[in-house]
């Protein structure tokens, strides 16, 4: 099964078909909501919404760990990740979509292990690459194929939210070799790795970050901005999954 975590402006799958809601518990509490499992283009697909019903769920506030957990409970094998971000570097543009290569994080506070003492030993995990490069590539075909522009690396900084950064924070981040900015990168990618759940994201540009953009960054223009950018994203998840699923 391919787990589809879906961010900001993709509650719905329009595509997904026989839905069956899963109500999964964890050790690490309830997950953001329930996981639908379906059939997106005849592949198996279990599909979870970070923000929960209602986006009530802000980014610092997500039990990621219950997510990634439960998601492997329901057996997903691999996941994609659907991100809203701002643009920050040459090329990011709203609209755009980004297979982000690499990740730095800013976030603090939040439950970033499983690793967090107890009965089992402490697990450093390899985290040099921080997506999986082969479900990266499929996803990169895909858009491809599908005439999608999709850019093919980039890295993205995760930032604690939900406040929009500062001017001069974006700018730190760009001297840091950022090129997008979201709120939900990690400790979800970091997660993924300790689970041993091959992980990566597409993200979809929402708005210039802060500075960068001509006004200022309301939800308003972000949801407009999303339109387009996440029907690109359901198109690019429906030709990728049949390769996804094969892989897997
Ligand atoms: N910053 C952080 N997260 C975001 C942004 C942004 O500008 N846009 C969408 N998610």
């Amino acid at each position: 099964m391919i787990g589809i975590i879906a961010g900001t402006g993709l509650e719905e799958i329009e595509d997904l078909q026989a839905r069956r809601e899963l109500r999964i518990a964890t050790p690490y509490g309830p997950p953001s909501g329930p996981i639908r499992a379906g059939e997106l283009a005849g592949v198996p697909v279990a599909f979870l919404t970070r923000h929960g019903c209602g986006h009530a769920l802000p980014p610092h506030r997500i039990n990621y760990r219950a997510n990634l957990f439960a998601l492997k409970q329901a057996g997903a094998r691999r996941i994609v990740a659907v991100a809203a971000v701002g643009g920050i570097t040459a090329g990011m543009r709203p609209g755009r979509l980004v297979v982000p290569s690499q990740l730095i994080d800013y976030t603090w506070g939040r439950d970033h292990t499983f690793s967090d003492g107890g009965a089992s030993a402490v697990m450093h995990v390899d985290f040099t690459d921080p997506y999986c490069e082969p479900t990266r590539a499929v996803l990169l075909d895909a858009a491809l194929a599908a005439g999608i522009d999709a850019a093919r690396d980039g890295v993205y900084g995760a930032t604690q939210g939900p406040r929009l950064e500062t001017a001069a924070e974006i700018t730190r981040m760009e001297r840091d070799g950022c090129d997008i900015v979201g709120m939900t990168g990690m400790p979800e990618a970091a997660l993924a790795r300790e689970l041993g759940i091959p992980y990566a994201c597409c993200a979809v540009v929402a708005n210039w970050a802060a500075g960068r953009s001509t006004g200022p960054i309301t939800m308003e223009t972000i949801t407009a901005a999303l339109a387009g950018g996440m029907a690109d994203v359901m198109r690019l998840l429906s030709r990728a999954a049949p390769s996804l699923h094969a892989m897997s």
